[in-house]
């Protein structure tokens, strides 16, 4: 496994740009590189917290924020927060180990994600996450479906050779 912190990019940026229209409370990014989203979510939430696997290089989150090194969200609670946010590694395969961009099997590193941030948000909390085109977006929303949860797109971008969407999962109203 590579112990490279990922560099902000422009993948980054377009998920940086959706956070800006949240506020909260407590909000979680799983896999959060080097802490620059993380920065953002400080501005609108009291508490921020972000995961990854791997140590960052920078240290600006330090002042406002919290990072945890664990597998996606393992060492938190459940049920905490208002808003988790993700952008997995998007690339399939893992022939590198850089954990950064090789999510091993197709949709498993998305799918793992989304099911980690199901588990993390609160009863009335939103999931905003980021995925490629590469992504089989439906069967992400049959599992968003499947915990009562609609997937609605925010935002989407071409940059080079592929798209970027953001997506935002939010808690269906009963009836
Ligand atoms: C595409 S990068 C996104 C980084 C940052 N969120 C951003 O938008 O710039 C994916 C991140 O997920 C992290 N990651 C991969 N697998 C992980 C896991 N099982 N648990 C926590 N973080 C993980 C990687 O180390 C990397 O920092």
């Amino acid at each position: 496994m590579s112990g490279e912190p990922y560099i902000a990019s422009e993948d980054s940026a377009l998920l940086r740009g959706a956070l800006a229209a949240y506020s909260g409370d407590s909000c979680l990014e799983i896999g959060a590189g080097n802490g620059g989203n993380l920065l953002e979510l400080a501005k609108r939430f009291r508490t921020v917290v972000g995961t990854d696997l791997v140590r960052p290089s920078m240290t600006d989150w330090r002042r406002d924020t919290n990072f945890v090194l664990t597998d996606r969200a393992a060492c938190l609670r459940g049920s905490c927060f208002d808003l988790v946010a993700f952008n997995p590694p998007y690339l399939d395969g893992d022939e590198t180990g850089d954990v950064a961009v090789e999510g091993g099997r197709p949709l498993e590193a998305p799918k793992a994600f989304l099911s980690e941030a199901f588990r993390a948000v609160n009863s009335g909390g939103k999931v905003v996450f980021l995925v490629n085109d590469g992504t089989d977006v439906e069967e992400l929303r049959a599992a968003c479906e499947e915990r009562g949860f609609a997937l609605r797109l925010l935002d989407s971008r071409r940059i080079f050779f592929e798209v970027l969407s953001v997506y935002e999962a939010a808690k269906r109203s009963e009836g």
